[in-house]
């Protein structure tokens, strides 16, 4: 290489005119006006216009004449303001062009797989297998510095209020978080493995009782679960823990932080404290653990009018002990179809249906008005409806139809144009949910979540109604982030295990050292840990989170690009006491 870069493809602008440059970047695009070209360089800073005519060098007219799309050059010239009519308002550099008197091939490049550019508009697989080509758009360049700058944000906003970064290992004992493991064989004790950590959870409990008092970690996590958009098998958690706290306190911390980050990365101010709801008003007014709060949409209770319509589905529903829930809203464009689709939506959450009717200035019309005759007045009363708009109801057990609902009113939002982003904490989990499969209690969190004092009585009696210091954060209907106070009793802490049905011997199997170490005076504390993938993928606007993460996996977990997961040789499986049992192609059809 002769020419050395001296500014960037993102940084001239008319002030610049009449100074030398050498720029280096990629040939994003060329073209050719008979005896001038024009050449848009481009790098992570941007695209600067370089161009070379007849009065240019011989070999620069040579070296341009040769360049295809994504050669890697640099360009050296004068930077000259364009012609007024010329420039582009639309780039950063467009007031300028380099003319350039020196041209330098510094790699070649061959056909391309897809167009490298702004739009990425090529199939997935494509831009997985070459990931390296896809990361030199614009979108991709932009979602991983932004990334870039809301973990440094991060580390900044937890550092200043008083946590320290530490480390903890990747390789671990088999940790409790529900999801399977990644396991990885040990050499020197064969038939031996450490888990790949699904959360840094029992790590960062531990360092409470080392009085670390203050921790967090950008950590990187592994779960063996299905892969979706918003679910990648290894993931990175801004993981956090604090001594002597209430869940209050971890949600300033937390507050702190977000607004920050919004702050800094987005120009953004954030309102705080975000708005709490417990884990049953989420369900009973939205329908969901994680509510969408950038629409209202509310459900109503439509019990008390349902009680006494003339409906037998919402009148029997009730008798069983059920709910009658309605969601208004506006009629328009809202056809018999697009109910249709709905209804499809609740059902597929278990309702039975997806009743509905139109309210008219005459009252309810349509759907089973009919039903509500005796009550229309305080129909519409209850349902806050304005002539236009529809009501759509579903009865049920509280939790199907809540969930079935709730369904719909996603749908619904889904929708509307949706702008800016919404925070909420879902607190007051339950402790327990029921695992009809397995006919057991299973943690809703984890088994270390301490239950609300209130409901201490209830552990054994009624597990249903033990409600958790418990909470999560909830961003634009996205789960972000779960934490807990945790147990720091040891008597406690065996009778959550043994709701659990994991009795003293299996718990001393699976979390001696943790057990053990609860014995050295640990002091209360809690935390949370927030998906920093899908952190950014909201504040990037982006669908998954695959999009700000550099090499992610594809849906059945391997990497297009490096061929993971690859076999290994037969001497490595030796020297792990390994054997493979089964044969190539059988393999769950992976
Ligand atoms: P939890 O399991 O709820 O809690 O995880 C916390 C957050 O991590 C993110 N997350 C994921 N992101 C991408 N891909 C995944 N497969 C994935 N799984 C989880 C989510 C989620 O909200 N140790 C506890 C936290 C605590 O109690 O402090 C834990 O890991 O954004
Ligand atoms: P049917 O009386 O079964 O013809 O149902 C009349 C309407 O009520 C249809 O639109 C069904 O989708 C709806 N429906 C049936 N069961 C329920 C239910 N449990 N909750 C809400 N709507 C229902």
């Amino acid at each position: 290489m002769s020419l050395k870069r001296t500014r960037t493809c993102g940084e001239l602008r008319a002030d610049d005119a009449g100074a030398r440059a050498v720029l280096g970047g990629w040939v994003a695009s060329r073209r050719d006006h008979g005896g001038i070209r024009f050449i848009d360089l481009r790098d992570r800073y941007g695209v600067t216009q370089v161009v070379v005519d007849e009065s240019s060098p011989q070999a620069a007219r040579a070296a341009a004449a040769g360049l295809r799309d994504e050669y890697c050059i640099a360009a050296a010239g004068t930077v000259r303001l364009r012609p007024a009519d010329m420039a582009n308002a639309d780039q950063i550099t467009g007031e300028v062009e380099l003319a350039a008197d020196e041209i330098e091939v510094l790699s070649t490049c061959d056909p391309l797989p897809f167009a490298v550019g702004d739009a990425v508009d090529a199939r997935e697989e494509l831009r997985q297998t070459y990931r390296y080509l896809d990361l030199r758009s614009g979108v991709m360049q932009r979602n991983l510095a932004l990334r870039s700058a809301a973990t440094a944000e991060v580390r900044a906003a937890l550092t200043d209020q008083g946590f320290l970064e530490i480390e903890t290992p990747t390789m671990v004992r088999s940790t409790p978080e529900g999801a399977r493991d990644f396991i990885v064989p040990s050499r020197l004790a064969p038939g031996r493995f450490y888990a790949l950590p699904q959360s840094p959870q029992i790590f960062k409990q531990l360092l409470m009782v080392s009085g670390l008092d203050r921790y967090f970690q950008i950590a990187r996590c592994y779960r063996d679960e299905d892969t979706r958009g918003d679910r990648q098998p290894e993931f990175t958690q801004i993981d956090v823990e604090a001594s002597f706290v209430e869940p209050d306190d971890v949600f300033t911390v937390v507050e702190t932080m977000l607004a920050r980050v919004f702050a800094r990365c987005l120009d953004r101010p954030l309102d705080t404290p975000f708005p709490r709801l417990t884990h049953e008003e989420a369900i009973d007014r939205y329908g969901s653990e994680n509510p969408d709060l950038r629409f209202a949409l509310p459900l109503t209770d439509f019990g008390p009018i349902a009680e006494r319509s003339d409906f037998k589905v919402f009148r029997s529903a009730l008798a069983d002990g059920g709910v009658v829930k309605a969601l208004t809203v506006s009629g328009d464009g809202l056809s018999r179809a697009r109910i249709d689709e709905l209804e499809r939506r609740a059902r597929a959450q278990g309702a039975k249906g997806l009743a509905w009717t139109r309210i008219t200035a005459a009252g309810p019309e349509g759907g089973i008005a009919r039903f509500l005759s005796s009550v229309a007045p305080q129909a519409v009363e209850a349902l806050g409806a304005a002539p236009g708009d529809v009501a759509l109801f579903v009865a049920d057990g509280r939790r199907t139809a809540c969930a079935a609902l709730g369904a719909v009113r996603t749908a619904l939002g889904a929708e509307r144009q949706l702008d800016g982003h919404r925070f909420c904490w879902v607190t007051d989990f339950p402790l327990f949910e029921w695992n009809e499969d397995e006919q057991r209690w299973d943690p809703s969190h984890h088994p270390f979540s301490m239950p609300r004092q209130a409901d201490l009585g209830l552990l054994e009696t009624d597990p249903a109604a033990v409600r958790g210091q418990v909470y999560d954060l909830v961003l634009d209907g996205v789960e972000l982030g779960s934490g807990s106070i945790r147990i720091h009793d040891r008597a406690l802490q065996e009778r959550v295990f043994s709701m659990i049905g994991i009795g003293q011997e299996e718990a001393r199997r699976r979390f001696g050292f943790m057990l053990d170490a609860f014995r050295y005076g640990p002091p209360p504390h809690g935390g949370v840990a927030f998906g920093l993938d899908r952190l950014v993928m909201l504040m990037a606007g982006q669908p998954t989170i695959r999009e700000v993460i550099a090499f992610p996996k594809n849906t059945t977990m391997a990497s297009l690009m490096d061929g993971s997961p690859s076999p290994v040789d037969a001497e490595q499986l030796a020297q792990l006491g390994l054997r493979i049992t089964v044969t190539e192609g059988d393999d769950g059809g992976l």
